[in-house]
C-alpha cells in the first residue's frame, strides 16, 4: 500500500471498523479502538509506560540510556493485535514497504536545486557581489559543537537546507579558528565563515553607508514555546543572518512542512517532498553532505589503507553493540546482509565493511560473514598513518566509552567515512537501538554517492536489521526524537515481532502522515508544547495550529555582531 496518505488511512480504518462491525466482533473492537488510539483513553496502558529520552546534548550520538527491556507485563497490552492477526498494526516489514524503491529522480531533483543554490549563493559568486548588493544579501548560520558526531551534522545539514529554503547563503560556524570535527572533516568553500562576513562588511562598508547593521536573528528549537518554525514566515525576515538552534536531527527543519504560510510550506515541499508521500521523498542529508563534506586527508589516508587500493565496498554493516554480544543480534544482521546480497546479486564476494564499537563484536561475526563475503574493517591498532600518531596523546573520555566503545574518537570518523562508501546498502543493526544520527548519515551519503549525475537510479537500500527482542513492545523502545523510526512507534507498531530486515528511508520523516505512522503519547505531549494538536493517529488540527499562531507572541530575538 504506498503513498497511503492519511486520508487513505482513515479510510482503512473505517473499513477496519465496519468489518469489525459486521463480523460481530464488537467487543474486541472497543478493545482495540482503545488501544489504537492513546487520546480516546488517557488510561490506557499505552499511557503508564514510563518512557525515558537521552539528551542530545550529553555528548553522544541520539542513543536513550535507561531504557531497560520491557518486561513482560507491560507488553501484553499488544497481544491482542497481533493474535488478532488483522491489520491494525504493522511489522516493521511491513511499514518499510514504503522504500524499497526509492524515486531517485526526486533526489536527483533535488541535487540539482542544490547544485543552482550553490551556484547562485556560493561564496564564490556572493563574495564578489557590488556592494550595494552584497550589503542586502542574507546568509544563514550553522554552528556545531563538538559532541556526538550525528547530531552536530544535522546542525550544519539542518543550516544548509534552511540556506536552500531561505534563499540565502550559508555561514559555518567556526570556534577559535576551526570548523566543527575540523581535524577530520573538510567542508566546501562555497560556504562562508564568519570571519569572512565580518571582513566584507566592514570592506563593503554595509553599516556607515547601506545602513545594515550585523545581527543575527536567531530562533531556538528547543524552545517549542518560543520557536516561530511553525508561525512565522521567515522568508520576509529582514535580519542578515538566521541562526535556526538546537536542530540536533533531521525533523527540525522538517516542521517548516507544517508552517502556517503558504510560502513557507512550499519552500519546504521543494526541498524535502510532500510529508504525506513518504516513499517518494528525496535524499536531501545525503544530498546535501555530498556537496558539503568529505573526509580530511588524515581520515582519507585510513579509508584507503583499508580498502588496500581495491574496490569501494558493497554492503556496510554497522553494528551498535555497546559492549554487549548478543547472539540473536548477530543472528538478524547475518540474514539482513543476506538480503541485501540478494538486492545486489551481481556482485560475486561482495566487500562487507563492518562498523562496531565492540572489537569483540567485530571479531565473532567476521568468521560467519567471511563465508559469503570479503570483510573489511578498520582496525585502529594496526594503522600507522599521520592520524593515528597525531591522535596518539587523546584519550578518549568516559561517556564515550558508554557510547562507543573503547575505540580513540577519530576511529568513528574514519568509519563514517569507510562505511559511506558503500556502493549497494547500508545495514544497521544494534543490541538496542537500531536507526540513529550516525547510521541515517552513513546511509543517506552512501546513497548520495551511489547515484550517478545522470543515472536513471541506484539499486541502493537502507536496511535496519531488528533481533526479535528489541520488538516485543514495537517499535516503541527505540525511542529518541530523532530515530528513523519514531514516527513509527506508536500503537500501529505490532507488539511480539520476529526479526526483522526492513527498508528504511533514506530521510526520516518528521510527521505521522504516512499509512502507518503514530504518535507515541509522550510526542503527542511534545507536540501540544509547539501548539500542535496531534491525534493519536498522527494528523493534526490545521485550523488549532493557526489560531494559536495568530495568538502567539512574535518576539523577535537578535544577537549584534561587532565588527
Ligand atoms: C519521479 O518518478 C515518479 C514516478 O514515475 C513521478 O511520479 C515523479 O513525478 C517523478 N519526479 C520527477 C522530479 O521527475
Ligand atoms: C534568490 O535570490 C536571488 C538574488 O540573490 C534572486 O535573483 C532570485 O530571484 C531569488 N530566488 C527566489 C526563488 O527567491
Ligand atoms: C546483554 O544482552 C542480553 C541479551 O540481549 C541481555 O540479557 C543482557 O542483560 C545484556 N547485558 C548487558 C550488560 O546489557
Ligand atoms: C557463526 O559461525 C559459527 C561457526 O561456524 C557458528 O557456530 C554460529 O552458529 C554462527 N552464528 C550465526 C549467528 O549463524
Ligand atoms: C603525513 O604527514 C607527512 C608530514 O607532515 C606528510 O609529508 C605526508 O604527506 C602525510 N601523509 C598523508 C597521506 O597525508
Ligand atoms: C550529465 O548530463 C549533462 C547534460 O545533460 C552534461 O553536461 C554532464 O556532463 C553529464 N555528466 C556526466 C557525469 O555524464
Amino acid at each position: 500500500m504506498k503513498h497511503g496518505g492519511s486520508r487513505r488511512r482513515r479510510v482503512s480504518i473505517l473499513t477496519i471498523l465496519v468489518g469489525c462491525a459486521v463480523f460481530g466482533a464488537l467487543g474486541l473492537l472497543i478493545l482495540s479502538v482503545r488501544e489504537v488510539d492513546p487520546q480516546a483513553n488517557p488510561d490506557s496502558p499505552l499511557k503508564q509506560i514510563h518512557y525515558q529520552e537521552s539528551d542530545a546534548n550529553s555528548g553522544g550520538d541520539d542513543d536513550g540510556y535507561g531504557i531497560e527491556e520491557t518486561t513482560e507485563a507491560e507488553s501484553e497490552s499488544g497481544d491482542e493485535k497481533t493474535k488478532k492477526g488483522s491489520n491494525s498494526c504493522a511489522t516493521v516489514e511491513q511499514m518499510g514497504e514504503d522504500f524499497e524503491t526509492t524515486f531517485w529522480n526526486e533526489s536527483l531533483r533535488v541535487r540539482e536545486i542544490i547544485r543552482q543554490h550553490f551556484a547562485l549563493n556560493g561564496a564564490s559568486r556572493v563574495r564578489d557581489l557590488p556592494p550595494e548588493q552584497f550589503c542586502l544579501h542574507g546568509f544563514v548560520l550553522g554552528k556545531a559543537s563538538e559532541a556526538g558526531l550525528g547530531n552536530e551534522m544535522y546542525k550544519i545539514l539542518s543550516a544548509a537546507a534552511l540556506s536552500v529554503m531561505l534563499n540565502r547563503s550559508l555561514i559555518i560556524g567556526q570556534t577559535r579558528g576551526k570548523f566543527p570535527f575540523g581535524d577530520y572533516i573538510s567542508y566546501s568553500n562555497q560556504a562562508f565563515t564568519m570571519k569572512e562576513i565580518k571582513h566584507l562588511w566592514r570592506h563593503n562598508k554595509c553599516e556607515k553607508k547601506y545602513g545594515r547593521n550585523l545581527i543575527i536573528r536567531t530562533d531556538d528549537f528547543e524552545k517549542p514555546m518560543k520557536t516561530n518554525v511553525l508561525c512565522s514566515n521567515w522568508r520576509a525576515w529582514k535580519q542578515p543572518i538566521i541562526w535556526f538552534q538546537g536542530t540536533t536531527d533531521a525533523v527540525a527543519v522538517q516542521f517548516f512542512l507544517k508552517n502556517v504560510h503558504p510560502e513557507m510550506r512550499s519552500a519546504a515541499f521543494d526541498l524535502f517532498g510532500q510529508p504525506e508521500l513518504l516513499g517518494s521523498r528525496p535524499n536531501v542529508f545525503g544530498e546535501l553532505m555530498r556537496v558539503l563534506i568529505s573526509p580530511s586527508k588524515d581520515v582519507e589516508e585510513a579509508v584507503n589503507w583499508v580498502l588496500g587500493g581495491g574496490a569501494d565496498p558493497d554492503i556496510t554493516l554497522h553494528m551498535r553493540m555497546l559492549m554487549n554480544r548478543s547472539v540473536r543480534a548477530v543472528q538478524a544482521a547475518l540474514s539482513c546482509i543476506k538480503k541485501a546480497m540478494q538486492n545486489s546479486n551481481d556482485v560475486s564476494k561482495p566487500r562487507v565493511v563492518i562498523v562496531s564499537d565492540t572489537p569483540s563484536l567485530v571479531k565473532s561475526i567476521t568468521p560467519n560473514i567471511s563465508k559469503l563475503a570479503e570483510v573489511l574493517r578498520f582496525d585502529y591498532g594496526l594503522f600507522q598513518g599521520n592520524i593515528s600518531t597525531a591522535m596518539k596523546e587523546l584519550k578518549s573520555q568516559d561517556f564515550r566509552v558508554k557510547d562507543w566503545g573503547p575505540a580513540p574518537r577519530w576511529v568513528a570518523f574514519v568509519d563514517f567515512f569507510l562505511a559511506s562508501r558503500a556502493k549497494h546498502a547500508v545495514v544497521s543493526g544494534a543490541h538496542r537501538r537500531v536507526g540513529t544520527t550516525y547510521a541515517q548519515l552513513i546511509a543517506a551519503l552512501a546513497a548520495a554517492r551511489s547515484l550517478g549525475d545522470n543515472s536513471s537510479g541506484s539499486s541502493f537500500s537502507f536496511l535496519s536489521s531488528f533481533q526479535s527482542n528489541l520488538l516485543r513492545g514495537g517499535l516503541r523502545f527505540q525511542v529518541g526524537w530523532g530515530h528513523v523510526w519514531n514516527r513509527f512507534a506508536g500503537p500501529l507498531s505490532c507488539h511480539n515481532q520476529h526479526n526483522q530486515c526492513a527498508f528504511t528511508p533514506l530521510l526520516p520523516p518528521a510527521w505521522w502522515d504516512g499509512l502507518w505512522q503514530s504518535p507515541l503519547p509522550r510526542d503527542v505531549n511534545r507536540l501540544e508544547l509547539y501548539g500542535v494538536q496531534l491525534s493519536g493517529f498522527g494528523t493534526i488540527d490545521k485550523i488549532q495550529l493557526q489560531s494559536y499562531c495568530t495568538s502567539k507572541k512574535n518576539a523577535v530575538k537578535t544577537i549584534p555582531i561587532p565588527l
